[in-house]
């Protein structure tokens, strides 16, 4: 018998995190905030060779890999199974199959130690990856997030609740990361490729920002610029030219990133917090964290960036998110489904 009305709420608790929303099967041990281990096992280098994540190969890879990573992270920890207080797993949003993994083994587990799960939604997963690195951090704040799936500026009100302020009207800046770096004929994962180039490059070639203009409410959209690289290459390649591609790579990067910085600093001041912080993906990519720090500092605000392996899929920040809700008693009950989309 498994009944959420009789557990009780500890003041350090143990929380087991899993996250398993693409193609990293990831485990995770917190005594609070404080991170004790936080192991990964990523099907990256087996997805590169189709360029990109196919879906059966990352159900399957974490079906192999849940058991070892759970066993992996409590060994680090120098904790037994008997001394979890509470199991925390992504249920959406993310590839069906690949969630599914992660929280039936959770609610397994934690149907079998008896003690409560408490299911995550991966994008307060990243909002949360700040509490981890600045464990005082309380709300309110503004939180920049920028993933493969989302991209969006959130008013965090309460560590239980946020509103969307800004989002994206078609691609994550993630995604689009990933499709210039295919047009680029650039390695996956495309985030950090696009990046690399970049570096090599100026932002001279001129493509359209990722600010939509002449919109009632403030949104963002990526598919245009997508297409605009695409665009610029094929047509300089007609005319027999050969494009300078890190020039294009380093004009995507400010295209993208630019408004995200500039709208997040300005949306931060009109609501009248005094921190930032940023969270998924997107926020690993230096250009952002150089040009989000020195707006923030300008602004007078305070911002937390998440180290980079707190940035992209981890389980810490889905424990972190975890004991949100495990403070607040927000438990789940074993019949959580999975949930391919989760509406912001
Ligand atoms: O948060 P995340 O690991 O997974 C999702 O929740 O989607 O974000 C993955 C995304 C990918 O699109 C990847 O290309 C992008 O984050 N990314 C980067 C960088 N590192 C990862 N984008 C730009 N620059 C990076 N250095
Ligand atoms: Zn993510």
């Amino acid at each position: 018998m498994y009944d959420i009305s009789k557990f009780s709420i500890k003041k350090e608790p143990v929380i087991l995190g899993i996250e398993s929303s693409c193609d990293e099967t990831a485990c995770a041990v917190l005594r609070g905030r404080k991170i004790l281990s936080d192991r990964i096992i990523s099907s990256a280098a087996e997805q590169a060779i189709y360029g990109g994540v196919v879906p059966e190969i990352a159900s399957r890879m974490h079906t192999e890999a849940v058991d070892e990573v759970c066993r992996l992270a409590l060994a680090d920890a120098g904790l037994a199974p008997g001394d979890v207080d509470c199991i925390a797993a992504t249920y959406g949003a993310g590839l069906l199959g690949a969630l599914l993994v992660g929280l039936s083994f959770a609610k397994a587990f934690a149907f079998a130690l008896g003690v409560p799960f408490v299911a995550v939604n991966h994008i307060r997963g990243h909002i949360a990856a700040a509490y981890l690195d600045k464990p005082d951090l309380e709300p309110p704040f503004v939180t920049l997030l920028a993933s493969g799936g989302h991209t969006a500026i959130l008013h965090t009100e309460t560590f239980n609740a946020f509103r969307v302020l800004a989002s994206t009207s078609d691609d994550a800046a993630g995604e689009a990361f990933d499709k210039c770096a295919r047009v680029l004929g650039l390695p996956y994962p495309g985030g950090p490729s696009v990046q690399k180039l970049a570096a090599q490059g100026r932002p001279v070639v001129k493509l359209p920002s990722a600010l939509v203009k002449n919109s009632e409410t403030l949104r963002f959209s990526y598919s245009g610029l997508k297409t605009a690289v695409l665009n610029t290459v094929h047509n300089a390649r007609q005319r027999g030219e050969w494009p300078e591609l890190a020039d294009i790579a380093a004009s995507f990067q400010c295209a993208a990133i630019d408004p995200l910085v500039k709208k997040t600093v300005e949306l931060a001041l009109k609501c009248g917090v005094k921190t930032v912080t940023a969270g998924g993906g997107v926020v690993a990519n230096d250009y952002l964290r150089s040009t989000l720090s020195a707006a923030c500092k300008k602004a007078g605000l305070a911002l937390v960036l998440p180290e980079k392996r707190h940035c992209t899929d981890n389980a810490a920040m889905i424990a972190s998110e975890g004991l949100n809700k495990y403070m607040a008693g927000e438990f789940s009950g074993l019949d959580v489904n999975a949930a391919a989309a989760i509406a912001l």
